[in-house]
């Protein structure tokens, strides 16, 4: 997967190419990052890149030149690209988004900044994501989240296979409690059942746990989950065990 970051601020970039996962994918050749300053393609030795609004109105807009010639350039490395802007008024990026565009091979990451972006950029847009509804300083943040995200769904990024295919959102529900030693932390110890050695029931465990979770955080990814009769009857006793307890402390009133 290659990632071609277009922005006014590349040098944000080190910041997720320095270290961790994303270095060694990198090195690995898994994936690629490549930031490109837009100044680079603005026309006037002042290398401006936004200019203000018609019509009037605060703030200052990005200017439609350099961002499509910026644009047209990273085409030029590879015509299948897939181009991205990263904007509020995008649809929000999540696992399922990230599993789309991990089929991909290039991506281009378009961030923008200042009030907004001239509307005639959008022509050369494929898509436009936000990474949920509050509003950043500029789409570099974004793109690093969308980077990161996807790089650990491409083959050889992550150690083991299982990380990505596991983790809570992959598989519709939110995570088990996970546990390492010591066995007892200041007084709060690891249940029983993962010293059991027995898998079936540490895996029936975990799936209880995560609908547990699932249902008290998210239950709108439930919604959507295919969930089998065990998972069925473990939230009806869920629901029992709620009901008892609230008619106890009804009638305590
Ligand atoms: N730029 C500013 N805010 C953003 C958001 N929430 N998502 C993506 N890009 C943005």
């Amino acid at each position: 997967m290659n990632f071609t970051v277009l922005t006014i601020f590349p040098e944000m970039f080190s910041l997720l190419l320095g270290g961790g996962i994303i270095k060694r994918a990198i090195e690995r050749r898994s994936i690629s990052v490549e930031p490109i300053d837009i100044r680079d393609f603005a026309k006037d030795r002042h290398r401006t890149v936004d200019d203000r609004p018609y019509g009037g109105g605060c703030g200052m807009v990005m200017k439609p030149e350099p961002v499509t010639k910026a644009i047209q350039h990273a085409k030029e490395q590879g015509p299948e690209a897939y181009t991205i802007l990263l904007t509020p008024q995008g649809r929000v990026f999540n696992q399922g988004v990230a599993q789309g565009l991990a089929g991909h091979t290039r991506l281009i990451l378009v961030c923008g900044r200042y009030e907004g972006i001239d509307e005639r950029v959008r022509e050369h847009i494929d898509d436009e994501l936000s990474i949920g509804d509050y509003v950043l300083t500029g789409g570099e943040l974004a793109a690093m989240v969308v980077i990161d995200a996807v790089s650990r769904l491409i083959p050889g990024t992550l150690g083991s296979e299982d990380s990505a295919r596991e983790d809570s959102f992959s598989a519709g529900l939110l995570e088990y409690p996970q546990y390492t030693r010591p066995r007892s932390f200041k007084g709060s110890d690891v249940p029983e059942v993962l010293l059991s050695g027995d898998h079936g029931t540490i895996k029936r465990w975990r799936r209880q746990a995560s609908l547990f979770r699932t249902v008290l955080e998210r239950p709108d990814l439930l919604m959507e989950q295919p969930l089998t009769t065990d998972d069925i009857e473990f939230m009806k006793k869920l629901r029992q065990d709620i009901k008892s307890i609230i008619g106890k402390h009804s009638t305590a009133s």
